[in-house]
Order: C-alpha cells, then structure tokens, then sequence
C-alpha cells in the first residue's frame, strides 16, 4: 500500500530564526504516526535545523546535484545533503523547471543519481495553465513522466513518491478541484500499472500539490488516488501544516 505523505516545500523563505523557532513548534506537535512527514526548508537550514528536530518528520532538500562531487559552482551533493542529516530531495519542481530551465534529460539524471545513491526523492509534475485550457494535461503529464521517470525498472520505482501539482494552482490560492485531482491521479496510478503492474503501482504515493490548506486538505486527501499533500504556502506556519497532516 502506497505511504501516506505531507511534506512541507519552504521554498526561498524564512531566514534562520524562523527556521528553528518553526523546527521547535513541530517538534511539540504530536504527528499522525501513519503519515510520513517531510520538511523542505532551504538547503543551508537543514544541518541546524536536524541538531534540533526531536519530532517524527525528515528534513529534505528542493534541489539536489545530477554529479557526486567536483568543480560544480552553487550545487549541493547527495553525500552533502545525507552529512548534515537530510533524507530526500525534490526533483523536477515546476519553479526549477520554469526558472532554472531543468530540462527533462536533467531531471532523467537526477533520478539515476538519487536511485544509485538509494536517495530518497520526490519527482515533481504537472502541467501549466495553457495546457490546462486547451485539455492537453494528461498527455502533457504522461510525457514527463515517460521522459524522466518510467525508465526506472520495477524494482527501482517501487516504494516511490510522485507529486501532481498543476502549476496554475501553485501559489495561486486556486486549487484543483477533488474531480480534477483525482481524475489525474487515477491516470498516473494507471500509466504506472501498464509499465510497471498493479502491485508496484500500488505502491508508489502519488501527492497532490498546490494551494492545498488546512479547508482543502481533508477533501483532497480523501480521494482514493491521492496519497498526500506536497504542500507550499501553508507549510510556513506550523499550525496550518499540522493542521493539514490531522487531515488524515
Ligand atoms: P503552494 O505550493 O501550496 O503554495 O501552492 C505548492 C508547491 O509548489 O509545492
């Protein structure tokens, strides 16, 4: 049975203080022990941050290298990440897609590397709103995914974690609705049993992402197909992203 997951996606904000006041408030609240909990801060806050995490939840990063180490100016490295206790990284979000042009061959090596080093990751899709309009999403979904992820075999892909988030509901307070969610979900759980069979595709957690919050999150949570939240804005407030893991 696929994992029941919330993780948190920081993005670029809060500085220092904010990281660990937040650290501590998460560290108080008592975690749905059935519900894999994952935070994304910023990449520099997660060697703090894990000295102080008493709480059931990982620490992850929202970008990591394709390269193990050497002369790669601004990058971090798996090893890096794992030394200063994170557990998973994001791959494939629509911001570094969009804004760091991460094209689907790099993303195609992302994956290779994280499944070499037995790293933990979180492969990002979803489709923009122009795409949306002119109902080309599945295709355009289904195309991410065949030219970055379905090369991996059975046995790499099993266990692992998807994130849908149409990109027109990110940051955008519009969130898809519980039929749009689900309709896309139940697609990619089906493109996953022709390549890799029920049984593995049934294992694979498919997240939904994007203006999901503590008013939204149980609806959406409670399609058969989504399981879990890859969640932005309401992650910055530990109440609200407490609030979205009880959900369950
Ligand atoms: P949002 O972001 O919840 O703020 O829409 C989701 C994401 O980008 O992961």
């Amino acid at each position: 049975m696929a994992q029941k997951i919330v993780a948190g996606n920081w993005k670029m904000n809060h500085d220092l203080e904010q990281s660990l006041q937040l650290t501590e408030e998460l560290n108080a609240k008592q975690l749905d022990e059935d519900v894999r909990v994952i935070i994304f801060p910023p990449a520099l806050f997660v060697q703090p941050m894990s000295a102080l995490k008493e709480g059931d939840f990982e620490l992850g990063v929202q970008n990591f290298s394709q390269n193990t180490d050497g002369a790669y100016t601004g990058e971090i490295s798996i090893s890096q990440v794992e030394s200063v206790g994170g557990t998973v990284g994001l791959i494939g979000h629509s911001e570094r897609r969009a804004y760091h042009a991460e094209s689907s061959e790099l993303l195609k090596s992302k994956v290779d590397h994280a499944v070499a080093n037995n790293f933990d990751f979180i492969f990002c899709c979803g489709e923009p709103l122009s795409v949306r309009e002119s109902g080309g999403e599945l295709a355009f979904v289904k195309k991410q995914l065949q030219e970055s992820l379905f090369h991996l075999t059975a046995n790499q892909i099993d266990g692992g974690v998807i994130a849908y988030e149409p990109v027109w509901a990110i940051g955008t307070g519009v969130t898809a609705s519980v039929e749009q969610a689900e309709d896309m979900h139940k697609n990619i759980r089906s493109w996953l049993v022709e390549v890799y069979g029920t049984a593995v595709a049934n294992n694979i957690s498919i997240l939904y992402g994007g203006s999901c919050k503590p008013s939204n999150a149980k609806e959406l949570f409670s399609c058969p197909n989504v399981d879990g939240g890859l969640i932005g804005g309401a992650s910055l407030k530990a109440t609200d992203f407490s609030a979205i893991i009880q959900s369950y």
